[in-house]
Parts: structure tokens; sequence; C-alpha cells
């Protein structure tokens, strides 16, 4: 990381949580697709820095729990599923879902430090996902359009960003950027929606389609005068896209940004593409044909955006209103509450 460098020049602002390398904010944290876990498999993972071992048991439900056994240390992946238990490789000492042991086969009693830490699991979006507590107090987050829908999902190729992932985050909220890296002259008004318990910020952007080069004058013959899109934050870790809302003739169209923070300061990002599902073959084309759309639109926005993400030493100096949404999403951050991944400092 080279947040020391130029610190007499150029001091870093330091955050609460935002940017913050020590925080873990709670949240869905995504692990990998489910088809990498069948039945009675189990795999341990590094998720934000925590070793997991995630296995389905015999009632096909998925578990997670910290991943070395609390006897002597040893990788649960490398163990076996048993029923619903993970069993270790080493001494054979069995754990359920909640991370309490359940069999010693040497002895009938179980001492109390025979636990481990257990985390809630969901199965969304074509992948497991992982929360760092027993309990998660919401689901994964969903797009309003989508709700209670079935869906057609397809994922892209996951990659790295050499920052932290609130940062390349804000990417899409981003007002300026839009027409110094994308040519996309639009200017737009924001509109902003907080959920109750303040973890789902919606940035909603909008304005006239701009009608001076031919190529816009045809777009908005076809789309319509107005164009709005949403970026809904969830939890700090999941950025939810939605766009080309209220144009004609097209749908709105759905991506997800699934971000996880990685041991050597990078971050690690997975998109993934989602519609509706539609009825009938010709549900099934439309289906087909519009993440095709959503994946061109996603190449199309991802631009050139990776060398700056790639060689930014994020600071805040000096601001304009223009940024205003940039800094409504850091103080949105900056009031998540840490997780128990996160290591304690002072400034936790
Ligand atoms: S190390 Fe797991 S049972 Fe001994
Ligand atoms: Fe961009």
């Amino acid at each position: 990381m080279n947040s020391l460098q130029n610190q007499n020049t150029q001091p870093l602002i330091e955050m609460k949580i935002f940017n913050n390398w020590d925080i873990v904010a709670k949240g869905w944290y995504i692990v990998c697709p489910i088809t990498e876990i069948t039945l009675n498999q189990a795999k341990s993972f590094i998720v934000c820095g925590q070793k997991i071992v995630i296995f389905r048991g015999k009632d096909k439900k998925i578990r997670a729990l910290d991943a070395y056994c609390p006897h002597l240390g040893t990788d649960l992946a490398i163990g076996k599923v048993d029923g619903n238990l993970i069993r270790c490789f080493f001494h054979h000492w069995a754990f359920n879902g909640e991370g309490k042991c359940q069999d010693i086969p040497c002895q009938s009693n179980i001492p109390a430090k025979a636990k481990l830490q257990a985390y809630a699991t969901a199965e969304k979006y074509g992948f497991i996902w992982v929360y760092p507590d027993l309990a998660a107090p919401e689901q994964v987050a969903e797009f309003d359009e989508l709700k209670h829908q079935s869906l057609v999902v397809k994922y892209d190729k996951a990659f790295e960003r050499n920052c932290h992932h609130h940062i390349c985050m804000m990417n899409g909220i981003d007002a300026q950027h839009l027409q110094t890296v994308h040519k996309l002259n639009i200017k737009m008004d924001l509109s902003l929606h907080k959920n109750q318990s303040g973890n789902i910020i919606d940035f909603t952007l909008g304005g006239e389609f701009p009608k001076t080069t031919f190529r816009e004058k045809i777009a908005s013959k076809i789309l319509g005068n107005y164009y709005e899109y949403t970026m809904r934050y969830a939890d700090g870790c999941l950025g939810l896209l939605t766009i080309m809302k209220k144009v004609k003739f097209i749908p709105p169209l759905h991506m997800i940004y699934a971000y996880t923070p990685l041991e050597s300061t990078k971050t690690k990002i997975q998109p993934i593409y989602i519609t509706k599902k539609r009825p009938g073959l010709i549900g099934f084309f439309i289906s087909r044909f519009l993440l095709v759309m959503t994946k061109l639109a996603y190449y199309f926005l991802r631009g050139e955006d990776g060398m700056i993400y790639d060689n930014i030493r994020y600071n805040p100096n000096a601001i304009l209103n223009i940024d205003e949404p940039l800094v409504k999403y850091m103080s949105y951050v900056n009031q998540l509450q840490p997780s128990i991944w996160s290591v304690e400092n002072e400034m936790s």
C-alpha cells in the first residue's frame, strides 16, 4: 500500500471505515459459484483475509465455519463431510453448522473450547455468500424491479484492482468522469435514498439526452429525451447497477459488482449480469439477448477506469460541488458497522 508516500507533502485523510484496510464492514461477501460446492463437499477459502471452510451436508444446505480446527488447527476442508457435520482429517472431531463439536472419537466428554465461529450463508445470483456473523439481519441485496421474480443470471470473469473496494466502487457515481473518461456528455441530477438500517443507499442520476452530435440525435430519437440510472450500494461491498431506466423500447438492464478485499491490499471484483426469466422460447431468447446487452454495456462502462484505480492514492482534498455523490458515499460507508473480521485498533 502506498499510504505512507508523500506523507509530509500530501498527508492522507484517514477515515473510520472508508478506505480502512483494518476494518471489514458487516455485509454479505461473495465466496464462489454455487456449483463449486456439491453435495458432501467441503472447501476452504480466504474471504476478507479470513480462512473459512464452506461445506454442503446431506440436507443440501451450505454451512460456513472458521476453517481451522479448534483442537490443533488443521484446515477442516481436508476432512470429510459426515451427514450435516464436518469431520477433521487429523483426529476426527466432528462439528455442526453452528460450530459446535458433536463427536470426539477417543472420549465422550466434549470440552467447552471445542467450538468454532459459524457464519450465516446464502445462495443467490449463482454464488455462495457469507456474512461475518452467526446470523445476518438482512438477505443479500436485491433490485426492486426483480424482487420475487425468477432470474436468469450470467457471471463474467472476476478481476482485481489495486485499491480498496470502497474507492473503485464509487466509479458509477463519479459524475465528472462520465464525460472526461467515457465521453458521455449528460448533465445529471442526483437523488438519494437510504434504507432505515443505513446499510443500503441508492444514488439515482438522471438527465436529458444531449442532442449535439448526429449520434446523440439518433439515440434520443430512438430512446427518448430522458435517461436515468441507479447505483444501489449494499454494505459498502456490493454494487447493484440499473441502467437504461425510463428509456423507450429497452427494459432496464441490471448488473452486480461484488467486491472483496484481498489480503495483499487488492480488491477482487465479480461482475454478474441479471435479468428476469421470461416464459416460452421467445422469452428465453429475449432474456439471453438482454444479458448480452448488459455485458456489452458493462464493457463499455469499464473503459479505461482500470488505469485510474490501479494507480490511485485516494485522498479527497479538493472537492467540487459536482463531487457531491462521492461525499455522500463516503459518509454512508463511515456509518457502517465493523464486523468481527476487523483488526482492532484505536480507530475502530
Ligand atoms: S486437529 Fe482437528 S481433530 Fe485434532
Ligand atoms: Fe467509469
